[in-house]
């Protein structure tokens, strides 16, 4: 299914006119983001304008009566960190920096860091199980990857992976792993070669820099070509290898498949 909002042809402009790096295009980001809004307002009265993450996956946890979250790369000592919006039940949050503790945030939550690798979490954590899971640590190829297969591991049926920083919106932010890096490889690798997922990117409408992975169990014709680990490669084969779907989609998917109207 096509994304509507043209997400692609908008990289690949931005590229095609030598802007390598996203302060260059801001002001016309800023723009396509505003008049996303107008539009989404005009024609979706009686739809949520989804634009950031905590209010797509809190959207997701209330819809389908999630009750166990995990963040890898959760900040729970920050007041404004993802985590710390969220209110999902139990919330296991895991990032290195800090020590482990409780963090009791919200009203009904009961909170758990563990202050670790991603790898030695789930390595000495095995029988842990989630709803939702929320990757978002060390944006590396191979990272992403332990991180995507440790956590379908650790997912309750019927739970969903949410992958942060998945598309680069300059060739400049694929360079560093505290910028959105190469975390498409991870998405890309599992969509040539894993039929048994349901995988999409969720670009928030005419661009954010949140452009979300979705990973649920399910089918999907996988992506048939060889893959190349370039950011031209990614510009090129974007609609399909990363499986791009518009807010639209993604309510129509996963949020209220009945037709609007109806
Ligand atoms: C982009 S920040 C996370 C922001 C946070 N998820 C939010 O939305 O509020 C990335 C975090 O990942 C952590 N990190 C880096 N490598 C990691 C690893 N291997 N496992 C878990 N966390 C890691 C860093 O310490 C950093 O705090």
């Amino acid at each position: 299914m096509p994304d509507k909002s043209g997400f692609g042809n908008t990289l690949r402009a931005v590229y095609d006119q030598r802007l390598f790096s996203t302060q260059e295009w801001k002001p016309g980001y800023d723009h396509q983001t505003a008049r996303g809004h107008e539009l989404w307002s005009l024609n979706h009265q009686k739809r949520d304008w989804l634009q950031g993450k905590v209010q797509i996956m809190s959207k997701l946890i209330q819809m389908n009566g999630y009750s166990s979250y995990l963040e890898i790369g959760g900040q729970p000592w920050s007041d404004r960190s993802t985590c710390s919006q969220i209110q999902c039940g139990v919330k296991h949050t895991v990032d290195p920096s800090k020590k482990e503790g409780e963090f009791p945030r919200r009203v009904g939550d009961t909170g758990m860091h563990f202050g670790l690798y991603s790898d030695d979490f789930f390595s000495q954590n095995p029988d842990n199980r989630y709803d939702i899971v929320f990757i978002d640590g060390y944006h590396e190829h191979q990272q992403v990857r332990r991180d995507i297969e440790g956590s379908l591991r650790a997912l309750n049926p019927g739970g969903v992976i949410l992958l942060h920083d998945m598309v680069p919106l300059t060739r400049d932010l694929e360079v560093s792993p505290i910028n959105a890096g190469t975390c498409w490889r991870a998405f890309a690798d599992l969509r040539a070669s894993r039929e048994d997922l349901e995988m999409h990117t969720l670009v928030p409408p005419w661009g954010t820099e949140d452009s979300l992975g979705i990973i649920r169990r399910g089918s999907q014709q996988r992506f048939s070509e060889p893959i190349f680990y370039t950011y031209e490669f990614l510009l090129s084969n974007i609609e399909q290898l990363m499986s791009l779907i518009d807010l639209d989609d993604f309510y129509r998917i996963y949020i209220d498949p009945v037709p609007e109207g109806k």
